[in-house]
C-alpha cells in the first residue's frame, strides 16, 4: 500500500513537473541540477567506506534525488564541508570534512526515494552559506561487501539548486549517541539528549532515523516547561527515508531535546560497539529544520546533539517513544539488504552455437519463448573494400550462410534451436523479434529493412522489405546502411544509421511514416530499443557517444552521455536500468590510456549511470550489440571482433533476482513529497548531461594520479572533480565512423 501510495505521490510530482515547467512566466525561480558521484569504484573489503568532494556550487539546495540501490550501497552521506579531507577529490576511509565546519545536509539508505524540501526551505550552499562556510561538497559512501565480478559504482546525489535565497534556510540536526548495547537485551534503550543553545527558532519539517540490523525503533521528543512533544518516530528497518513532519512544531532555545533508540540484542554474546562497521550499532536521529534566513545561524559549525550529561532526567522518557510500532511487511521487504553480494558475473563466452560458428555478432534479439536470437555475419567481415565511396556494396552475393541462429540459453550451453537466413542477407545488422515471432532485420549491405515469417521447416518468407535493395538513398523510400529496429506499439522505429543519421517510424506495414533527427542531430544512430515501463525510445547515437531516451514523436526525455568514450554503440533497458556500451576505446579529452570498455549501467530519465560492468576473463574487444533477457538477469554482449567474434553471457546477482518474485533489476524508484510541494522552476531542464567519470575496474587501481593534475579543462580538478551543469554539453567528437 505504501508502496502504491508512494507511485500515486511520484506520478503526481511528475505531472507537476510538466505543469510547472510549461508555465514558465508565472514564477521566475531557477533551479539547477547537480550530480555529485561515486568515480566508478569497486570496494575491496566489507564495510569500505570512500568519499569524493566537490566545490559547491553557490545556492540553495531543494531538493535531492539519490542514485543507488541498496543492493551496491549500505549508505550514502552528504557533508558540507569548509575544506575536504583531501586536495584529490576522491580518498578512502571514514574521514570527510577537513576541519572547519561539517554540516549534514543529506542522508539515504535503504532504497529511499527522492526528497524535495518544503517550498521556502532550502540549503545555503557555496558562497550563499555564509559563517558556515559550505565551500565544498563530500559524499561519503559506504559499502557493506565487495562487488562480485569487474563492477565500478558510481552511487551519488543529484542536488536541485535554487539562484534565489528562500526565506528559511534548512539544516540537519543529528541527535547521536556513542554508548554500546549490552548483549541479550530483547528491549535495550539507548538515550542521548541535549539543550537548544540558540535563539533562533528551528522548525523541524522532517527526520530519518538510522540503526544497523539491531535497531527496532528510534524516537525523539523536546520538552519545555514539562511537557514533552514528540518529533518522530520510526522503524529503521524500513526505508530511510527523510518522513515528514506533518504538524508543525517549534524548538526554542533552553528546550531539551532527547531522543531514544530500541534495540534487540537478544541474539548477541558481547557488547555491541557504536561504530561504522555493520557489525557496529549506530543510534541516530536526523532532524531536518529550518529557521528563518534573517535570523541568527544557530549552527555556523554543523548541528550535533549527543549524549552528554542529560540536564533533564530521562526517567519521564514518554513510553510513546520506545513502543514499537506495527510491522510493516512490505517496508521492509523493500528496504532489506542484500545478504548476496551485488555483483555482474560473467557466465560464459560463446563462439560457436551448437555447431555453428559465429561470424561478427552483430545483433541479437530474443524471442518469444526467450531464445537468443543471433544475426552475425558469417565469414563475411566489414572491412574498408566493402562498400565503395558512394556506400555501395561491392560483392553483390549475398551471404551464403545461416546468419540467423536461434539458441536455447542455459547456463553455460547455448544449443541450437534453429538457423536460417542463408542467401538473403548481404551485410546483417540489427534484428528483432516481435511478439508474434515475426523477425525484422536490417541489412546494412543492402541498404534494406524487411520483415520474415519462419516457416516450420526453419526457411524464411518475407513479409515485406523497405528501402530500395543495393541502393543507399534518404527519403521515404531509401535507407543508407540502417543499423536497427524495434516494433513499438503500433509504429516500426528504424535507426537510419550511418549516412542519413535519423530515424525512421514506419506503419507496421513497412510503409514510412515520418522520421526524426535528436538533439542536435545524430551521429550514427546506431541501434534502437524501447522499454515497456518507461514507454520511451533509446537510441544509441554513436560517435556523438550518447544515448537519447525519447517519446515516439522524437521529443527528447533524457540524455545520457560520456565523458570518458566518445562512442556508445549499442542500448538496452529493462525495468529503468539503461545498459549502455562503448564499441571500442578511443582517445577522448581524459588522454590516451587504455581504459577498459564496460557496459554502462544508467537510470532511465536521469541520463545518469550507476554503475558499469566488464568481463573478467578479458577486456571487451569490439562490442557492438548489448541486449538484456527478458527477465532482466543476464545480459549479452555480441563482439564483432574479426578474428574472434563472440557472445559474452553476464549474470546480474543480487537477492531475488529471480524470475518468479522480483523480476530481476526492476527497482523502486519514486518520490516522496514534503508536505508542501515545491515550486518547480522555469530553469528547470529535463536535459542532465552527466560525465561518465572514470571507469575502474578490479581492485586497487584508482585514477587519482591519473586525474589530479589535469588542466581546468577537465572534469576534475586537484579539489574534486566538478560536476557537469545541466546545460553543458559536453561535445565529444570524433571523425571516425567505422564499419560496424
Ligand atoms: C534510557 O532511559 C530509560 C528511561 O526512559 C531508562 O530506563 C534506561 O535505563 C536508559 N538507558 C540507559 C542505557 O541509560
Ligand atoms: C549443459 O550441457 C551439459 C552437457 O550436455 C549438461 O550436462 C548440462 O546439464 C547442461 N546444463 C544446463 C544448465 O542445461
Amino acid at each position: 500500500m505504501r508502496e502504491i501510495i508512494f507511485s500515486l505521490v511520484f506520478l503526481l510530482c511528475t505531472v507537476n513537473l510538466f505543469v510547472s515547467s510549461v508555465s514558465v512566466a508565472r514564477k521566475p525561480q531557477t533551479i539547477k541540477k547537480w550530480t555529485i558521484q561515486m568515480v566508478g569504484y569497486s570496494p575491496m573489503k566489507n564495510d569500505d567506506y570512500v568519499a569524493v568532494s566537490m566545490e559547491a556550487p553557490t545556492g540553495y539546495i531543494v531538493g535531492y534525488e539519490p542514485l543507488a540501490n541498496a543492493d551496491r550501497v549500505h549508505h550514502m552521506l552528504l557533508y558540507g564541508c569548509t575544506r575536504p579531507y583531501a586536495e584529490s577529490g576522491f580518498w578512502r576511509g571514514e574521514s570527510t570534512c577537513g576541519g572547519g565546519g561539517a554540516h549534514i545536509l543529506y542522508a539515504w539508505a535503504r532504497n529511499a526515494p527522492n526528497l524535495e524540501l518544503p517550498k521556502g526551505v532550502g540549503f545555503a550552499i557555496g558562497d550563499s552559506s555564509g559563517e558556515s562556510g559550505i565551500k565544498y561538497l563530500v559524499l561519503q559512501v559506504h559499502y557493506a561487501a565487495p562487488f562480485a565480478g569487474r563492477v565500478s559504482d558510481y552511487s551519488g546525489i543529484t542536488l536541485k539548486v535554487a539562484a534565489e535565497q528562500p526565506p528559511n534556510l534548512a539544516a540537519v540536526y543529528l541527535i547521536v549517541s556513542g554508548s554500546p548495547i549490552p548483549p541479550h537485551q530483547p528491549a535495550f534503550q539507548n538515550n542521548m539528549s541535549c539543550t537548544y543553545p540558540s535563539s533562533t527558532v528551528l522548525h523541524p519539517f522532517a527526520f530519518r532515523t538510522h540503526t544497523h540490523k539491531m535497531g527496532r525503533l528510534v524516537s525523539a521528543f523536546y520538552k519545555r516547561d514539562g511537557h514533552w512533544t514528540m518529533i518522530g518516530k520510526r522503524n529503521p528497518q524500513w526505508p530511510q527515508l527523510f518522513e515528514d513532519i506533518s504538524r508543525p512544531m517549534e524548538i526554542h532555545e533552553g528546550d531539551f531535546i532527547a531522543g531514544s533508540c530500541r534495540f534487540d540484542s537478544s541474539g548477541e554474546s558481547k557488547p555491541t560497539p557504536m561504530g561504522s562497521m555493520g557489525s557496529n550499532e549506530m543510534c541516530n536521529f536526523y532532524m531536518m529544520v529550518y529557521y528563518k534566513a534573517s535570523d541568527e545561524n544557530p549552527f555556523p559549525f554543523g548541528a550535533y546533539c549527543s549524549n552528554g550529561v542529560p540536564a533533564h532526567s530521562f526517567d519521564d522518557y514518554p513510553v510513546e517513544g520506545t513502543e514499537l510500532l506495527p510491522a510493516r511487511p512490505e517496508l521492509e521487504h523493500h528496504a532489506h539488504q542484500s545478504a548476496v553480494p551485488f555483483g555482474v558475473i560473467e557466465e560464459a563466452k560463446f563462439t560457436h552455437i551448437g555447431p555453428v560458428k559465429l561470424g561478427q555478432v552483430a545483433g541479437l534479439s530474443f524471442d518469444p519463448s526467450h531464445n537468443l536470437v543471433v544475426f552475425h555475419r558469417g565469414k563475411r567481415v566489414w572491412n574498408g573494400d566493402t562498400f565503395n565511396g558512394a556506400n555501395v556494396l561491392n560483392n553483390k552475393n549475398p551471404i551464403d550462410e545461416d546468419v540467423i541462429v536461434i539458441s536455447k540459453m542455459e547456463g553455460k550451453n547455448a544449443s541450437l534451436v534453429a538457423k536460417t537466413g542463408k542467401g538473403l542477407f548481404f551485410l546483417p545488422h540489427g534484428i528483432f523479434v516481435d511478439s508474434d515471432n515475426s523477425i525484422y532485420t536490417t541489412d546494412v549491405g543492402s541498404h534494406t529493412v524487411a520483415k520474415w515469417k519462419m516457416n516450420a521447416d526453419s526457411s524464411l518468407s518475407k513479409v515485406w522489405e523497405v528501402g530500395t535493395p543495393l541502393v543507399p538513398g534518404a527519403g521515404s523510400t531509401h535507407f543508407c546502411k540502417p543499423t536497427g529496429v524495434v516494433v513499438k506499439g503500433g509504429s516500426i522505429f528504424v535507426s537510419d544509421g550511418y549516412c542519413n543519421d535519423r530515424v525512421v517510424e514506419l506503419t507496421l506495414d513497412g510503409k514510412y511514416r515520418s522520421e526524426f533527427k535528436g538533439q542536435g542531430g545524430f551521429k550514427i544512430p546506431h541501434d534502437i530499443v524501447s522499454n515497456s515501463d518507461t514507454h520511451n525510445l533509446y537510441v544509441a547515437d554513436r560517435e556523438n557517444g550518447r544515448v537519447h531516451e525519447l517519446r515516439n514523436d522524437g521529443s527528447i526525455v533524457s540524455i545520457f552521455t560520456s565523458g570518458l568514450f566518445n562512442n556508445i554503440y549499442s542500448v538496452d533497458t529493462h525495468g529503468d536500468s539503461v545498459f549502455m556500451i562503448p564499441g571500442e576505446f578511443r582517445a577522448t579529452q581524459f588522454g590516451g590510456e587504455e581504459l577498459p570498455i564496460a557496459v554502462f549501467v544508467g537510470r532511465a530519465g536521469s541520463g545518469l549511470t550507476e554503475y558499469g560492468f566488464a568481463p573478467t576473463s578479458g577486456p571487451f574487444t569490439r562490442p557492438h550489440i548489448v541486449r538484456v533477457c527478458p527477465h532482466g538477469d543476464h545480459v549479452y554482449v555480441g563482439d564483432i571482433d574479426e578474428s574472434s567474434p563472440v557472445i559474452w553471457k553476464f549474470k546480474i546477482q543480487h537477492e531475488g533476482a529471480n524470475h518468479e518474485t522480483d523480476g530481476g533489476t526492476l527497482s523502486f524508484f519514486s518520490t516522496l513529497s514534503l508536505p508542501y510541494t515545491p515550486d518547480v522552476s522555469s530553469g528547470y531542464s529535463f536535459l542532465v548531461f552527466f560525465l561518465f567519470i572514470v571507469f575502474v575496474v578490479g581492485a586497487g587501481v584508482w585514477a587519482k594520479r591519473k586525474f589530479s593534475e589535469k588542466t581546468p579543462q577537465s572534469s576534475f580538478s586537484r579539489t574534486g572533480f566538478k560536476p557537469l551543469r545541466m546545460e553543458d554539453n559536453i561535445g565529444v567528437s570524433s571523425d571516425e565512423s567505422d564499419a560496424d
